[in-house]
């Protein structure tokens, strides 16, 4: 077993700075991906530089792309085009990574040789019948273990489906539909509600029709994708630590430059506005479909805040960090979130456990929880459980705490946040 390290976290009277941060996670991953199936050179400016990531390009190098990286994020990658990917002389190694391992799942059903993706354990716990299933209709044939990898595909021939998900997933929806540009005829998703639509952006960006109709997107086969050049905007998911800090602590003010703005990823906006913040928000431009811009939080009044389920797929990944604006003061409740409990860690079940070690009154619902804050609380040690977002969330409630706090496990934000802790250094100084 790895040691875990530990963080150890003062309390703070504010957060306040102007930063950037790192590039979008999910929309890394798509560019990866799309990068490697074009034929010819792409140069992706800003690559998020967390291990999810680079566990992407790890595969698409094993399965022919060349790929090369600077330390300033710039990723210059020569794809072979969409019928030029070779076979892999090993396992292909998805890391923690979710997406990696699902939308990857998605092109190597209409290869021509199967692969084997293996994760580490949390992957290897998380459901994957829900694009083993649409895929196998499509005619991939795929060995996973009661459902979870290592996930064995054997490549071939693939038809279009019309795909009704019952799951809001952007990981589903995004196999299929990568699946489908290897499939003869048009494929079609049918989400319950909008889920991200990174991938929607992200193929006509490298000049690939994708059809958009309400909650169905399609594709076609026969496409090709071309080689481009693009910038990742900064991930608004990181962002939403900082953005939480300023909202909560009084006397704070972040400004946050350069961050994703696609409105599908952007509902913890509207929360922070009904948690009584002053929010600004300035759109500046936009690359590959995705704009960008600068958020401006300053903390104000402190409500109770309800999460209802129809919010949550717009805001699923800053459920964690919302639950942080409730640490000192407040309320924060949170139901139709189920899909919480199958995410790196079963994010309910590690929140709770974790907020009530730091002394905040916390209690699991079966798809949510409530947070209930008073004042500032004791601080306490907090297992991050191997999850990069309950590390981050936890540095954040122990902020506000009486006492020093640690997180125990904090190096699982090499994730997604490699540098979380300089910054937050940086913010409360
Ligand atoms: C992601 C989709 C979401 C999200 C995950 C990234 C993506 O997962 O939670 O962090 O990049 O498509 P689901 O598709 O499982 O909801």
């Amino acid at each position: 077993m790895r040691a875990l390290s530990v963080a150890t976290i003062a309390p703070a009277r504010r957060v306040r700075g102007r930063l950037s941060v790192p590039g979008d996670k999910s929309i890394s991953h798509r560019y990866a991906l799309l990068a490697a199936l074009a034929e010819g050179t792409s140069c992706v400016q800003n690559y998020a530089p967390g291990a999810d990531c680079q566990s992407s390009l790890a595969c698409v190098r094993a399965l022919g792309a060349d790929v090369q990286t600077t330390s300033e994020g710039r990723v210059t990658l020569l794809g072979r085009g969409i019928a030029g990917w070779r076979s892999p002389t090993g396992p292909l190694d998805a890391g923690n990574s979710g997406t990696t391992m699902r939308l990857l799942a998605g092109l190597l059903a209409g290869q021509s040789f199967s692969a084997t993706m293996i994760g580490d354990a949390s992957l290897s716990r998380r459901p994957m019948r829900r694009v083993i299933e649409p895929l196998t209709r499509m005619g991939a044939r795929i060995d996973a273990v009661a459902g979870h990898a290592p996930l064995t595909v054997h490549g071939g021939p693939l038809r279009a489906i019309d795909h009704v998900s019952t799951v809001p997933s952007a990981q589903v929806k995004s196999a299929v539909l990568l699946a489908g540009l290897l499939a003869e005829g048009t494929t079609r998703v049918t989400e319950p509600t909008q889920t991200r639509d990174h991938t929607e952006r992200a193929l006509p960006a490298f000049g690939l029709t994708v059809g958009v109709d309400d909650l169905t997107v399609s594709v076609a086969s026969g496409q090709r994708a071309l080689p481009q050049s693009l910038v990742v905007p900064g991930d608004f998911s990181s962002a939403a630590f900082w953005m939480v800090a300023a909202a909560a602590l009084p006397g704070s003010r972040i400004e946050i430059e350069d961050v994703g703005l696609n409105p599908t990823r952007t509902g913890l906006l509207d929360v922070l506005k009904r948690f009584g913040a002053r929010v600004e928000v300035h759109e500046t431009s936009s690359s590959g479909g995705e704009p960008r811009g600068i958020i401006l939080v300053e903390a104000d009044r402190t409500n109770h805040i309800e999460i209802a389920p129809d919010e949550v797929p717009g805001l699923i990944d800053e459920l964690p960090a919302i639950a942080a604006l409730a640490a000192y003061g407040g309320e924060v409740s949170v139901r139709g979130a189920a899909e919480l409990r199958v995410k790196e860690t079963d994010r309910i079940a590690a929140l709770v456990a974790g907020f009530r070690a730091l002394g905040i009154d916390a209690d699991e619902r079966e798809d949510g929880f409530v947070i209930r804050g008073a004042g500032a609380p004791a601080g306490g040690v907090a297992d991050a459980q191997g999850d990069h977002r309950m590390a981050m969330a936890f540095a954040i409630a122990a902020l506000g705490a009486r006492g020093e706090s640690r997180i125990a496990g904090a190096d699982a934000v090499v994730i997604s946040y490699p540098g979380f802790f300089d910054t937050l250094s940086r913010l409360v100084a």
